[in-house]
């Protein structure tokens, strides 16, 4: 069963600014249950579509640890603890790593290994398991180093296409980048490198390649979970939809708003949990 790790938004805010789409001045006390509604929206969206979800407390003064896409990369049971780049997320690290000791207790993850000291990488929102290829995507560049790379290769034994991300604004490959089942790819040209897209352009052909417009990307729909023909995303241009629609997705839009105030939504508020490398899944998530 496709597991979550979801974070209770019951502590967060946009109190600083480490990207460019956070607006500390947009966001009140009386933001917050919008954003609890939100959360649970998600979540139920999740459980809806067929997943079940395990939830991280919320800590005061860790507003961001709603997004646990960027607590660990986890394949196959392992777990590769993050090492944020910005001082105010990384005493988020403590707590993931808590709670990840406690999801081992529990049989739901087998193994938690450490970052080398001075690499940062920021969990799955810059490395994406594409179940259809099987392999990670990476990302780097404004957050999670380039010796991330060869770190995530080594520790889960599988191959890593690194991508190199051009711009601030989408400052971790979950803004910009998600595949889909089918090995259809969602994704936003202008975030990459020139060699980036011409990696991505290499591995993906044409006919499976979605782009996102500005519009689209700037809306965080993007930032998209995909289960099966299902995507739960932030809400979507009409375009979007029409362009996912005619490749036979089913789209279950959730009102982000909130959480697109941080520079984030659907994908980097979870992180998948249950993902293995073993190709026979990815065939059963596509049916
Ligand atoms: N405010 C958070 C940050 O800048 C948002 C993180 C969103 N996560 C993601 N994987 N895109 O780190």
């Amino acid at each position: 069963m496709p597991t979550f790790l979801m974070t209770d938004p019951d502590c967060f805010d946009v109190c600083y600014q480490i990207n460019p789409w956070m607006r500390p001045g947009a966001w009140s006390a009386a933001s917050l249950p919008a954003a609890k509604a939100a959360s649970a929206a998600l979540k139920g969206a999740l459980k809806a579509a067929g997943g079940r979800v395990e939830t991280v407390e919320a800590v005061r003064g860790l507003p961001d640890l709603v997004f646990p896409a960027n607590a660990a990369v986890v394949l196959d049971g392992q777990v590769l603890l993050a090492r944020f780049r910005h001082p105010e997320r990384q005493g988020e690290e403590a707590v993931f790593r808590t709670a990840f000791a406690g999801l081992q207790r529990r049989g739901i993850v087998s193994g938690v290994h450490d970052l080398p000291e001075g690499v940062f990488q920021e969990g799955a929102g810059d490395a994406i398991w594409d179940a259809d290829r099987s392999f990670f995507w990476v990302g780097h560049g404004p957050r999670s180093s380039r010796a991330s790379v060869g770190v995530i290769e080594r520790t889960f034994g599988r191959q890593v296409v690194p991508l190199e991300l051009a711009s601030e604004r989408f400052y971790h490959l979950d803004t910009c980048f998600c595949p889909l089942a089918g090995g259809f790819l969602l994704y936003y040209p202008p975030a990459f490198t020139a060699e980036a897209l011409a990696t991505i352009r290499a591995l993906v052909p044409p006919e499976l390649r979605i782009e996102a417009s500005d519009r689209e990307a700037a809306a965080f729909c993007v930032n998209a979970v995909n289960l099966g023909e299902q995507i739960i995303m932030a809400k979507a241009p009409s375009s979007l939809r029409r362009k996912l629609r005619a490749r036979g997705f089913v789209l279950t839009e959730i009102d982000l708003d909130p959480f697109i105030l941080s520079g984030g939504a659907a994908y980097c508020m979870t992180l998948r949990l249950d993902r293995t490398s073993d190709p026979a899944s990815a065939l059963l998530a596509a049916e």
